[in-house]
């Protein structure tokens, strides 16, 4: 079966990844990577397939960074040509990237079937791009891979056939249990000079959050009161570092000392810093998950999450950008923090599973 594969940004690299080290392990088929290029920086992109071992992609279509619209078309545009070229019996696509969406509306133009790996999450906030992109995938998907109940009932709500669907765990979980041993020889937090458990992580990234100077002015005001009691690092996106430059918002967080904004991380420094923070404070999906699994307590900083077993199962609370409710739950957090279990099939082996599906799929 000769599938073309896609990848395009930063959280779909941890995804990917374990996809096509299962294709090799069970033989029979002819996997093909195409990247996007939606994301472009080594930090967002070159140091992931160096740490994540994940093959050079077969093609790369350069898109660069633009609005949704002319990203999207872009994609759109130079993964036709590649369908057409290529020929393949199915394309898979993953997670909720401008790029997901793009390629599956290419394959399903062509009627070549489309899988989704990480179908059926939805958040209900229509405002959120990635909203957007989950669902017109999941419309257009001929098989639905989910990673956990929530998503299985959404889809089924939604129409689409329980024939298509299949919970078969979470494979950025795969990609987690992989590289753990790995990523405790990272010097990460010798180099920072942290201790174990006496730090805070913050990632923030979403347009809702780092758009809006009023939100992150708010938000700010608590993760100021958090660094006087413990230093709080910050990767930086470089959509959130370019938001900020020269704007009261960048200068108030430039005068916080003990709030260290670094530039991104890679896959196994960044896991090395997560798995020993006292704390995580993100905006991100994948985040939400990675810590279930490591038993960080989490403070999601939005009004919702597509991902509620992290909160009814895991380690994470939502919290939003109410400084209250992110002063309460980070006390919760240091003083109290969650014990949570590991959901169901988040077991490092949710790719075999797909994969072992594929073998019996006659698309
Ligand atoms: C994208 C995804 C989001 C995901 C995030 C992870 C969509 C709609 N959004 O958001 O779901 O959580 O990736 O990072 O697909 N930029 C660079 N270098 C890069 C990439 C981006 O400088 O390698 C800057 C550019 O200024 C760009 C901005 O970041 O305009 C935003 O990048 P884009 O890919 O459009 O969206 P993200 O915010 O990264």
């Amino acid at each position: 079966m000769k599938i073309i594969n896609v990848c395009g940004a930063r959280p779909n690299f941890m995804k990917i990844a374990p996809l096509m080290h299962a294709y090799k392990a069970a033989g029979g088929f002819t996997p093909i990577l195409v990247h996007t290029g939606q994301h472009y920086d080594d930090k967002m992109n070159h140091w992931f397939f160096n740490d994540l071992q994940i093959p050079p992609p077969d093609i790369n279509l350069e898109v660069g960074s633009a609005s949704h619209a002319v990203q999207t078309a872009n994609i759109m545009k130079g993964f036709e040509a590649v369908m057409l070229e290529h020929q393949p019996d199915a394309v898979l696509v993953v997670g909720d990237v401008n790029s997901t969406v793009a390629c599956a509306l290419v394959a399903s133009k062509l009627c070549v079937p489309v899988i989704h790996v990480e179908a059926g999450l939805r958040s209900g906030d229509r405002t959120m791009p990635e909203e957007i992109n989950r669902l017109v995938t999941d419309t257009l998907s001929d098989l639905l891979f989910v990673t956990e109940p929530s998503g299985v009932e959404n889809l089924k709500r939604e129409g689409i056939p329980e024939s298509k669907i299949h919970f078969a765990g979470n494979v950025m979980i795969d990609t987690l249990h992989k590289f753990q041993a790995r990523a405790e020889e990272s010097k990460i937090l010798d180099s920072l000079e942290l201790s174990k458990k006496a730090y805070a992580v913050l990632t923030l990234h979403r347009p809702s959050n780092v758009d809006d100077p009023e939100t992150f002015e708010r938000l700010l005001s608590v993760i100021d009161e958090i660094q006087s009691e413990m230093p709080v690092i910050f990767p930086m996106h470089p959509r959130t570092r370019a938001n900020t430059k020269g704007t009261p918002v960048g200068n108030r967080m430039e005068g916080m000392q003990n709030l260290r904004l670094i530039e991104p991380l890679g896959y196994l420094d960044f896991l090395q810093l997560t798995t020993h923070a006292a704390c995580v404070l993100s905006d991100s999906g994948g985040i939400q998950e990675e810590t279930t699994i490591l038993g960080v307590p989490c403070l999601t900083l939005r009004e919702n999450t597509e991902r509620p077993v992290t909160i009814d199962e895991g380690t994470n609370q939502l919290v939003g950008s109410d400084p209250d409710k992110i002063r309460k739950a980070f006390r919760r957090a240091i003083d109290n923090p969650p014990k949570g279990k590991i959901p169901h099939l988040w077991d490092g082996r949710a790719a075999e599973r797909i994969v072992a599906t594929l073998k019996k799929w006659n698309p």
